[in-house]
């Protein structure tokens, strides 16, 4: 198992040696390397089991550094970088050729955000190099919202985790970008577009071309438990599968029903932020249960809801 601190100093030396070391980030772990360094990135790859088609995101401590990365930065990126930075948001820019192109899987943008976490930041400003850093889980798998959960599927191929508690949004960054005269959104994530068209006005989501997946964080059967998932009505769904034992990961209410083994509601109170919070802790918990399906409910389509929703439908899709 990994060593779990708050010690900033080791985990910058661990990175400069090239190794490996996961970050907490408000949204979601990283697990970061030297995003300079082609043979430090490598070891990303390695440890996650993930395709080396499938690009990672830069992180930097601060806007200023974005230029060092990235060629021509467009007014409304600025704008919203202005707004929204440190937090949830992630650009696709034309990169420089200082990123390695193991780091983009060989494509002409790379993906950049400023985490909004205080351990990650301190640690970004102590280092010479952006972080690159995926979620630190196993390919395809639910991201990791604690370091208990890092530690529980890549505690042995990682030697440190910075402990930064718990996340505090829960859901991934959102990652948006540009194209002719068009902004548009890859993932829905932590930042709603409500708030990002509240600055730039009217932004185009394409989420979910599955055929030719720009951004596979875009494929179908992702963030996705190892038991079955069904999601939909909860009663109905219950009441077809009662002869077997289920686990509910429902909005606000609870149900009852002999099947039922286990049930989390993700927000009584019905906010979208405590649900997205609690979303990843609430599906592991549910996976390492001992039910046969795990039954899912969609939330409002509204705010974070969005983002909520995009991860129960991968969570739920046939691979
Ligand atoms: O909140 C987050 O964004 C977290 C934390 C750790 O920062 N990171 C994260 O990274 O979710 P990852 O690798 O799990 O998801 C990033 C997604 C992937 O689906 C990847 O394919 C896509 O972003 N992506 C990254 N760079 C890209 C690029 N240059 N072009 C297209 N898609 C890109
Ligand atoms: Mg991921």
């Amino acid at each position: 198992m990994a060593e779990i601190g708050k010690d900033i100093a080791k985990a910058r030396s661990l990175l400069q040696q090239g190794e490996l070391v996961a970050i907490p980030t408000e949204t979601v772990y990283g697990l970061a390397a030297n995003a300079l360094d082609a043979a430090s990135v490598t070891k990303i790859f390695e440890a996650k089991n993930r395709p080396y088609f499938d690009p990672l995101i830069i992180h930097v401590p601060d806007i200023y550094s974005v230029k060092k990365f990235t060629e021509e930065i467009p007014q409304k990126a600025l704008r919203l970088m202005e707004h929204f930075w440190p937090g949830p948001l992630t650009f696709l820019l034309d990169k420089k050729n200082i990123i390695p192109d193991l780091v983009t899987a060989g494509l002409d943008r790379v993906g950049i955000r400023c985490p909004d976490h205080p351990l990650t930041t301190e640690l970004l400003k102590s280092l010479s190099f952006p972080l690159a850093a995926p979620s630190a889980n196993p390919f395809g798998y639910v991201s990791p919202t604690t370091p208990a959960h890092v530690n529980d599927q890549l505690g042995n191929r990682i030697s440190y985790i910075l402990d930064g508690g718990e996340c505090r949004v829960g859901v991934e960054s959102t990652i948006m970008g540009f194209e002719n005269d068009q902004t548009i959104i890859y993932r829905v994530g932590g930042l709603s577009i409500e708030r990002i068209e509240s600055v730039i006005g009217q932004v185009l989501v394409k989420t979910n071309s599955v055929s030719n997946p720009q951004a596979p964080g875009q494929l179908q059967s992702h963030y996705a438990p190892r038991k079955p998932a069904e999601l939909g009505d909860i009663q109905n769904l219950i009441d077809e599968l009662s002869h077997r034992s289920v686990g509910l990961l429902t909005f606000q209410k609870t149900y009852s029903s002999s099947s039922i083994k286990k049930q989390i509601a993700l927000s009584q109170s019905g906010n979208l932020e405590e649900a997205a919070q609690r979303l990843f802790s609430a599906l592991r918990e549910l996976d390492k249960s001992d039910v046969d399906v795990i039954l899912l409910e969609e939330v409002p389509d509204i705010g974070l809801g969005r983002a909520i929703n995009d991860r129960l439908r991968r969570a739920a899709a046939k691979s």
